[in-house]
């Protein structure tokens, strides 16, 4: 059987579906607002992917408008937004990707025994005839329909070949299996799909998508085997964030299959330059640094420690070193600019650092990159990712820093006084604490009315120095929601009031939102 070949497609490539803004969003802390969405999918634009799931519509009224103001935003991959087998769910769905220029849908149901006994309390029977008729549904409005069957490597391979074969028959253009709980072994998951393209038929006019979660640390090697054996999209997120462990690494499964092309005889589109950008762009808005140690886009993933590395690296890069940091869009030189450097030049490295200069104010960005160059000898690209991200910050959000002072003296409680703009109303607030910080959380606490755990903080000087600029990051819980809240300052104990108000920021996101609908 050939590689299937859509009506589109004049080579053999590898999709790339990404889903960071629908499966990433589900990994803990993880919420985006509809502007940081924006950015992303922009940036995902920038970086060629195939598809974008911009949330699962149906969910709440902030992911419908998120899939549509992305679907109006991006122009080139096709958006697509998630669905569950139910008439809402579909109609949803397809409102709200009605102005995308390249519209999808994505139908999702269980085919497992365990999923459908269990979860969805449905026979094999009824799982098939809603399948069917979610996908007959949609096709009445649209033509990209892709069809997943949740826990498709834990589902009984006949019965599974047998409801892909209905949902190609209604008219799915691609078909998804994914391994939801990230149990599969590479050779096997590689072999259920060699058997469904032999047994499905028409099985070459559709193409077969892999969907992998890391549970076990195999989601790429389970989906280069998927590949292997047919498979042509890889569903994946940046920096693999997602439910759990995550999902497939956009960047190390790029990578992976640009790297072997040798073997894997296919790559994807993506322009492997925008990957690092990409990366920063995300850690930076939810709050979730790249391991070091993480393959591709870690700090160290193309440092070299030991003496005998280093030796052979400077005698001759490949003895050391499968793929050039340039590739991915490593900037070579870390060190950027200082005080006279020009807006141009300014704006120019903003976007290298895949920052969209279309969604900030660059005007104020570069007056506040002046004010820090005058604090500071020496401006890191990591300063300047901190400084635009308080600029990209929703500025129309619920709670807003409007001042912070703090007092603290020896044999003195240390002191807050906070006024914030909570949905633009000025409301302020004092209290003491053990600390200036401490302090300043409980006033800030007192005015949002909210009394969350906060679960972690962390304090990061950016770069090096007094005058560094010090990133905070924290994760605070309230009613069984976790979100992380980020904030960079000069000033610590602001930057620490910042992160605490990104966070309750995203926990009133996250309000109301009927998460538990989305959670594979
Ligand atoms: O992991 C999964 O099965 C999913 C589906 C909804 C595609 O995310
Ligand atoms: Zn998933």
């Amino acid at each position: 059987m050939g590689n299937p070949k859509p009506a589109d497609q004049t080579h053999d490539y590898v999709r790339i579906f990404d889903t960071t803004l629908r499966d990433g969003e589900q990994s803990p802390g993880a919420t985006m607002n509809v502007d940081e969405k924006l950015a992303i999918a922009r940036q995902l634009e920038r970086l060629n992917v195939d598809v974008i799931e911009a949330g699962f519509a149906a969910s709440s009224p902030g992911d419908f408008e998120s899939v549509q103001r992305v679907a109006q935003t991006v122009t080139e991959p096709i958006v697509l937004s998630l669905a569950r087998t139910r008439e809402a769910d579909v109609d949803q769905a397809l409102r709200s990707v009605e102005k995308a220029r390249r519209p999808g849908i994505h139908i999702f149901i269980a085919t497992s025994e365990i999923h459908m006994r269990h979860k969805l309390n449905m026979t094999r029977e009824d799982v098939l005839e809603a399948a069917t008729w979610a996908v007959a549904r949609a096709k009445q409005h649209l033509d990209y329909i892709e069809f997943s069957a949740e826990d498709a490597s834990r589902s009984e391979w006949s019965y599974l070949a047998m409801v892909c074969a209905e949902v190609i028959r209604a008219g799915a253009q691609v078909i998804n299996l994914p391994d939801t709980t990230g149990h599969a072994i590479p050779e096997e998951f590689g072999r259920m799909f060699a058997y469904m393209r032999e047994h499905v038929p028409d099985a070459d006019r559709v193409i077969w998508s892999a969907h992998c979660h890391n549970d076990l640390g195999l989601a790429v090697a389970n989906s280069l085997a998927a590949v292997q054996n047919g498979a042509r999209q890889i569903e994946c997120t940046i920096n693999g964030i997602g439910e759990r462990a995550g999902n497939t690494s956009l960047e190390e499964v790029v990578m992976a299959m640009r790297t072997r092309r040798d073997l894997m005889g296919v790559e994807s589109r993506v322009n492997t330059r925008q990957i690092y950008p990409a990366s920063r762009l995300l850690a930076q808005i939810i709050g979730q640094p790249v391991p070091p140690n993480k393959p591709i886009v870690g700090d160290n993933a193309f440092a070299h420690e030991a003496g005998i590395h280093q030796d052979g690296v400077l005698k001759y890069k490949l003895t050391y070193e499968i793929m050039q940091p340039e590739d991915i869009g490593i900037p070579s030189n870390k060190l950027v600019m200082g005080k006279h450097s020009g807006r141009h030049a300014f704006v120019n490295r903003l976007a290298e650092l895949g920052i969209d200069t279309g969604a900030i104010d660059v005007n104020k960005a570069f007056a506040d990159f002046k004010a820090l160059c005058d604090k500071k000898k020496i401006v890191y690209d990591d300063d300047i990712l901190a400084l635009v991200q308080e600029e990209t910050r929703h500025s129309a959000e619920w709670f807003e820093l409007a001042d912070l002072r703090v007092t603290s003296a020896s044999g003195a409680a240390p002191q807050a006084e906070v006024t914030m703009r909570v949905r633009g109303e000025p409301r302020s607030a004092r209290a003491t604490g053990d600390g200036v910080v401490d302090a300043s959380y409980k006033a800030i606490l007192k005015i949002a009315g909210i009394a969350p755990v906060l679960e972690r903080y962390s304090v990061k000087s950016i770069t090096g120095g007094t005058d560094a600029l010090g990133e905070v990051s924290c994760l605070v819980r309230s009613d069984g929601m976790t979100v992380a809240g980020q904030g960079a300052h000069s000033d610590i104990v602001m930057a620490s009031a910042l992160a605490l108000v990104n966070a309750l920021n995203r926990l009133k996101l996250r309000e109301g939102r009927t998460t538990e609908l989305a959670r594979s």
